[in-house]
């Protein structure tokens, strides 16, 4: 029986300053709809497909994760970059596609009065991201010359 091969086709989306920072858009390659960003000159690829219910990613918002280091103040992660699906919302990390559960999600926390000296013996009460449980499906894209080209 002979081994099957499998070979990655060399895309060519074209020139980079098509692609300037900040935009989006989708490409179809070999039948597959692929959404690619340039957010600040690094480029990324993720199928254009959410993994949710079929959105199209392209058309998504562009976000940085946000966490909350104690009640009543945030951060901004600037390095961490998701796409928003127009349609349910659901947030896709662009660089590993992995989905994040957003502010829209339902959580308790417990509830007390407590003094400023007591809140310092109770430090941890950070809320953390969590880990969404869909992945959108990310593709290697690069730079040559002066062209994007991305691997399919
Ligand atoms: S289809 Fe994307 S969040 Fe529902």
């Amino acid at each position: 029986m002979q081994p099957r091969l499998a070979f990655a086709m060399h895309f060519v989306v074209g020139p980079v300053e098509l692609l300037p920072p900040g935009t989006q858009r989708r490409v179809d390659v070999d039948g597959r709809a692929i959404a690619i960003f340039n957010v600040d000159g690094a480029f990324y690829a993720l199928r254009d497909i959410c993994p949710h219910q079929g959105g199209p990613l392209s058309s998504g918002h562009l976000v940085h994760a946000v966490t909350a280091p104690r009640p009543g103040c945030y951060a901004i992660d600037p390095e961490t970059t998701l796409v928003r699906c127009p349609w349910h919302g659901w947030e896709y990390e662009l660089a590993t596609g992995q989905s994040w559960v957003g502010a829209t999600r339902v959580r308790t926390f417990p509830v007390s009065v407590e003094t400023l000296s007591e809140r310092e013996d109770h430090p941890d009460t950070s809320v953390q991201r969590v880990r969404g449980p869909y992945i959108a499906e990310t593709l290697p894209i690069t730079v040559e010359g002066d062209y994007v080209v991305i691997d399919v």
